[in-house]
């Protein structure tokens, strides 16, 4: 092959091994003063991750209430609004921005509160909705444990 085309050929394979690692290890990631990993965002972006936290905690509050008060009806709603549907707001641009590990608990976060919904709508039994509401929730502690957000300036 010709020179040119070796030179060509290898800047292409080197973009696309860079476009690679910057889906892979997004630049917005860095190791934080207490341990855990800091992901960068804008204000606007934090807060709407943080809005869909609050979420979270509402739908693990009435879950335990339903089923503490015997309503499962109440219960299955909770989960459904925690479920992958409520994922469907998050812009691109934001996702782009989150590390792979963080993105999969999160998606099956969702995933399971989905579960949840499914399991106490078609068996009504309240103590298998908590015990998995308590496998939730090590989703929960782990990611919390091993991130937090930082509002940065638009770059
Ligand atoms: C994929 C990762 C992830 C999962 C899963 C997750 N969180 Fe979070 N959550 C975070 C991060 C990151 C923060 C911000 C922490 C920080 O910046 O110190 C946060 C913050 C919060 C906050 C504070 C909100 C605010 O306004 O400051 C609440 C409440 C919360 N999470 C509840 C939950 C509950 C309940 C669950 C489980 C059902 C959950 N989260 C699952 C990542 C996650």
């Amino acid at each position: 092959m010709c020179k040119i085309c070796w030179t060509s050929l290898t800047a292409a394979l080197l973009l696309i091994a860079f476009a690679g690692y910057k889906i892979m290890y997004p630049a917005a990631i860095a190791p934080s003063a207490d341990g855990r990993m800091t992901i960068e965002l804008t204000a606007g972006e934090r807060d709407l991750v943080l809005t869909e936290m609050r979420d979270f905690l509402i739908s693990v509050q009435t879950i335990t209430e339903a089923v503490t008060t015997e309503n499962m009806d109440m219960a299955v709603k909770a989960a459904r609004k925690a479920g992958t549907t409520a994922q469907g707001a998050v812009p691109l641009s934001l996702v782009s921005k989150l590390p792979n590990e963080f993105k999969k608990l999160g998606f099956d976060t969702h995933q399971q509160f989905d579960q949840i919904g499914l399991d106490a709508e078609q068996l009504g039994d309240g103590s298998q909705t908590i015990k998995q509401l308590s496998i939730i929730m090590q989703n929960c502690i782990s990611c919390h444990a091993g991130y937090k957000l930082v509002a940065v300036a638009e770059k």
